[in-house]
């Protein structure tokens, strides 16, 4: 942030007196500062420009209309359906699926499936990073289910999984899109033999699939009554709106899964129709292109200074690095720019005692994003919650003021930016809003980038080469270095 051209976040300030109510918005029961990035009018008014060029606008209309946005695969990207936008066969659609998903989780509340105690969810990727953060964020106090997330092909993560499940009383929810994932499809085989060790009888009757290709799910052994199905156009990073977020629904209730899919909307509503200059994703996609093309920043922090949002991060790895790490453009030319940074980040304050050393004084320089909570949800001393957000907002002004000193090892050069966003209270409603403003900044970041955010070529030869060695039909063209590998461990 040391170009001659580019104000100093102090300078910024000093220069503009109407600074902090121009860059800092309160959309859906939250609140989101981005006064101390380096965004000022000027900049703003060239990414505005930059976003015509690029049809932002009606890139935008077409999300919420149901059109192709996702050319290399000739589909829309429905979740906004789910949400209640798009074309109107999309959105009856997933109303319909929603109603099953609803009977669904009314039927075991019931008793339809026995005593039910625990649910063991399995998936990967985006069939699991987004269940898993609502029920760790929301479920903590009061939630129905003993609901435990099994992703890793790793058997010690299905050990984890199950120690406090008991077999004779737990459901297995499947979440696939393609229902051909590896490591699903082998946890699932693990669950069908860990139920039927456990003498519970018939465990195809305990399995629940979720999945855009029930055909698959049939291949699998799973009856159709217990196949939910939501849409090929539901990304599986995007998809937690739909049937997939099942086992949240279980955990939370179906009004808190509800009051999920209203904030998102809320949100939805904002990102349409607010203007550029006030769209809050759309200005956070902004400073995303200034750090990554004009500062030279690769990566960017996030650190939730709240328990219950520690998931976040990892869900916004997925999110944010599977959509736009690319390196070509929606018609396959090389991107002009630099594309998606590495999304990193923790859980505040621990990481200050951790990584923030770089963060102040390291040579790299990262944007940091702080996501707090107002309202605390937890049985201690309320002075708990006040030092947790005293120290959120004292990183970002230490960042952003820094401090001179004769010593050079005492010294902060500040000018380092940090975008804010504080929820009054976390619940259904305003986590739902949240995840949809970072869905449509990756979005916004995509179109200015000219990218295509919703395939993810990238993951598939590993995942080729992977499925080769295992059938041992990759020998011949293997490296020595991987041979060797091989070899020595013996597989
Ligand atoms: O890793 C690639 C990926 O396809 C992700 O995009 C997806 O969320 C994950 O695998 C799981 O895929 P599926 O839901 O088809 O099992």
């Amino acid at each position: 942030m040391n170009q001659p051209s580019i104000k100093r976040l102090d300078e910024l300030f000093a220069a503009e007196p109407d600074r902090l109510s121009r860059l800092s918005f309160d959309v859906a029961a939250i609140y989101f500062d981005w006064s101390k990035t380096h965004l000022d009018a000027e900049l703003i008014q060239a990414f505005v420009d930059r976003a015509e060029t690029r049809s932002f606008a009606a890139a935008r209309d077409t999300l919420f209309a149901g059109g192709v946005v996702n050319r290399s695969e000739g589909r829309p990207a429905t979740h906004v359906a789910e949400r209640g936008s798009g074309s109107p066969e999309d959105v009856d659609l997933a109303a319909a699926r929603h109603l099953r998903t609803r009977a669904l989780v009314d039927a075991i509340e019931a008793g339809a499936f026995g005593d039910v105690t625990g649910i063991l969810h399995i998936g990967i990727g985006g069939s699991v990073l987004g269940p898993a953060l609502l029920v760790d964020a929301l479920g903590r106090r009061a939630a129905a289910f003993n609901v435990r997330f099994l992703s890793n092909i790793d058997g010690a993560a299905f050990d984890d999984a199950v120690r406090t499940l008991d077999p004779a009383t737990t459901l297995v929810v499947v979440a696939s899109k393609t229902f051909t994932t590896l490591e699903t499809l082998t946890n699932m085989e693990a669950a069908r033999a860990w139920l039927s060790e456990a003498g519970v009888e018939d465990p195809d009757s305990r399995l629940i699939a979720v999945t855009a290709r029930p055909e698959a799910a049939l291949d699998q052994g799973i009856d159709e009554t217990r196949i939910l199905q939501f849409g090929e156009g539901v990304g599986g990073r995007y998809s937690m709106w739909s049937a997939v977020g099942l086992s949240a629904a279980l955990a939370l209730g179906w009004d808190a899964f509800e009051a999920l899919l209203e904030g998102a909307a809320e949100m939805d509503r904002h990102f349409r129709f607010a203007e550029p200059d006030a769209n809050v994703p759309l200005l956070a996609a902004f400073a995303d292109r200034f750090y990554v093309e004009q500062a030279a920043c690769q990566t960017r922090g996030v650190f939730a200074y709240d328990e219950r949002l520690r998931l976040l991060p990892f869900y916004l790895q997925q999110l944010e690095m599977e959509s736009n790490g690319k390196s070509v453009t929606t018609d396959g030319e090389a991107v002009e720019r630099p594309t998606a940074p590495v999304t990193w980040g923790g859980t505040g304050t621990d990481a200050q005692h951790a990584v923030f050393q770089l963060l102040h004084q390291g040579t790299v320089q990262t944007p940091v994003e702080f996501i707090a909570v107002r309202e605390a949800d937890d049985a201690q001393d309320p002075e708990h919650h006040r030092l947790l957000l005293l120290n959120a907002f004292a990183q970002g002004a230490a960042l952003m003021q820094g401090r001179r000193s004769e010593d050079p090892q005492r010294s902060y050069s500040g000018n380092r930016p940090s975008a804010t966003i504080l929820l009054d209270r976390l619940d259904a409603r305003s986590l739902g809003a949240l995840i949809a403003f970072y869905e449509h900044r990756t979005f916004a970041n995509a179109v200015l980038l000219g990218i295509n955010p919703f395939d993810q070529f990238g993951v598939e030869l590993g995942k080729k080469i992977a499925s080769q060695l295992s059938e041992r039909a990759g020998g011949d063209n293997l490296d020595p270095s991987t041979s060797a590998l091989i070899e020595r461990a013996g597989v």
